[in-house]
């Protein structure tokens, strides 16, 4: 079994968990509420500090509501049982992780719904429209992305899912976000271009550079300075260095 081998979720925001790429054995994070008002929803805490900001930000306290952060194992195996005996199986693998392939379990990922009196857990309505509409666009400058965007369900795995929002952290969400790239293709973009050439950008007051490395030259990297060093969960990291 892969392990994230002395490292923390936190770390590792670029961390990639399909069902191809089942959960590494790692500590759980450390969590916050994702909203004071609903302390039982939980996400990793720098997720649940930039979450809390971007709905503050939008306008969306008591409008946008957690409906599903950080889930357990026995958590995600007891929402894949209870949805197969209620919906069967086509719908269970179009909007369900299998259990140990959920990206909630990282604690990364969160479910949201525009306050209704009902709301419902699986697929929750989060419009394009209103204060909803105002999150996601701003989603990205505060590091999330909608993860399951529509017409790329066959490289996700999943069906489209307007709710269900990833924290990548700032600057991938905008990277991704302006060139309409889901996780496996950013990485995998990394991956081919950039990693003998940085990818070098501007974010903010900031030079970004991104560049792929080989899990086999984790030991050789240097990390001075602000940077960030994720694991990707296929076989290498990505340094992003902030000047
Ligand atoms: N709904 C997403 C795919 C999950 O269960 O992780
Ligand atoms: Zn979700």
């Amino acid at each position: 079994m892969k392990t994230l081998a002395g490292r923390r979720i936190q770390d590792n925001p670029l961390l990639l968990v399909s069902r191809s790429h089942p959960l590494p054995l790692c500590a759980p994070p450390k969590l916050a509420p994702a909203d004071p008002l609903y302390p039982c929803v939980k996400l990793e805490r720098q997720a649940a500090v930039m979450l809390r900001a971007c709905i503050y930000a939008a306008g969306g306290q008591n409008k946008i509501l957690p409906v599903s952060g950080w889930r357990s194992q026995a958590e995600q195996q007891e929402i894949w049982d209870n949805t197969l005996s209620a919906e069967g199986e086509e719908f269970t693998q179009k909007y369900v992780a299998y259990p140990g392939c959920s990206e909630h379990q990282t604690g990364l990922a969160i479910d949201l719904a525009a306050a209704a009196e009902k709301i419902d857990f699986i697929r929750p309505e989060f419009p394009f429209d209103g204060v909803c509409g105002v999150f996601r666009r701003r989603a990205a400058e505060y590091g999330f992305i909608q993860r399951y965007p529509a017409g790329k369900e066959s490289i996700t795995g999943i069906a489209c899912e307007p709710w269900h929002f990833r924290y990548v952290g700032v600057p991938h969400a905008q990277i991704m976000e302006k060139s309409a790239l889901t996780l496996e293709e950013y990485l995998e973009f990394l991956r081919e271009e950039h990693q003998r050439r940085p990818l070098k950008i501007q974010s903010g007051l900031h030079e970004v550079s991104i560049q792929y490395h080989l899990e086999e030259e984790f030991h050789s990297l240097s990390a001075k300075g602000r940077c960030q060093i994720s694991q990707d969960n296929c076989g290498g990291f990505i340094i992003t260095r902030w000047r």
